[in-house]
């Protein structure tokens, strides 16, 4: 099973710029013909949040529009730039949301199961999961302790070291990990929210945050960094999954680029 992973796109109401600087739409519509250009056709796409920039209806048809032409089944989750109940209204034919509270779920018709944590507070930036949704996860976890699994959530549950970003981290992940500590048959935790790629070996399981499609954040370390961010190479994530090896990750930039240069 091939999973592609786009996260972070902050799509804009038609004609709308990101930050009024960057074209967040077309650069949303690069990365759907890039998985489209693939050399084999994702069997799913996850979409790990920050849909769009400021949870606005207007965002969300446009989201609708752009995904309308997408070749593949695709699942989304909201980030901190999304708005709870207009996410839930934008999606309402998407059967596997729940009709009212936080945006968990589990979609169990693939070779891997997928459970998204819906990890936003609502009119915060910060991410957290109550004690109900980590009962629910324990529940749902539960229910096969076999099945290859994939988590996914906005909020990577970690310090990236980035100060800017820290101060919207997932405040407290010591009450999921030690749910996700208790199974071991999570292949993978998917996030989106720091706009780079990002790895950590975490509760047992592996937990590999995804690029932007649209920006990236910049890479400064020192405590008093200065927040910045830049038009970098857009990139999504492909993750191959075997019975043989379980999941490899990839990243995949988007974009033309010189070559293909042969080698022997
Ligand atoms: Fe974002």
């Amino acid at each position: 099973m091939l999973i592609a992973h786009i996260s972070d796109p902050h799509i804009r109401p038609a004609g709308r710029l990101y930050q009024g600087v960057a074209d967040s739409n077309r650069l949303f519509e690069d990365a759907i013909d890039h998985l489209h250009a693939l050399d084999r056709r994702p069997d799913l796409l996850l979409l790990t949040g920050d849909l769009v920039d400021e949870g606005r209806p207007d965002e969300y048809a446009q989201a609708r529009r752009l995904l309308a032409k997408l070749r593949m089944p695709y699942l989304v989750i909201p980030g901190n730039h999304d708005h709870r109940e207009n996410f839930r209204a934008a999606f309402a034919d998407h059967a596997y949301l729940p009709a009212e509270g936080a945006l968990h779920y589990c979609v169990n018709a693939h070779p891997v199961r997928i459970v998204a944590l819906d990890s936003c507070v609502p009119g915060r930036h910060h991410g957290d999961v109550d004690a109900q949704g980590l009962a629910w996860l324990r529940r749902t976890l539960e229910a096969d302790r076999a099945k290859p699994t994939l988590l996914m959530l906005h909020h990577p549950p970690f310090a990236s070291g980035i100060p800017y970003m820290d101060a919207y981290r997932y405040l407290d992940p010591a009450p999921l990990a030690a749910v996700l500590g208790a199974f071991d048959n999570i292949e993978l935790v998917l996030c989106g929210h720091v706009h780079r790629t990002m790895l950590r070996r975490w509760a047992g399981t592996v937990v590999c945050a995804c690029p932007s499609s649209t920006t990236e954040i910049a890479l400064r370390l020192a405590a008093d960094a200065a927040p910045a961010s830049y038009m970098g190479r857009p990139g999504c994530m492909l993750h191959l999954w075997s019975e043989a090896q379980g999941m490899v990750s990839h990243v995949s930039h988007i974009g033309a680029m010189e070559g293909p240069f042969p080698f022997a």
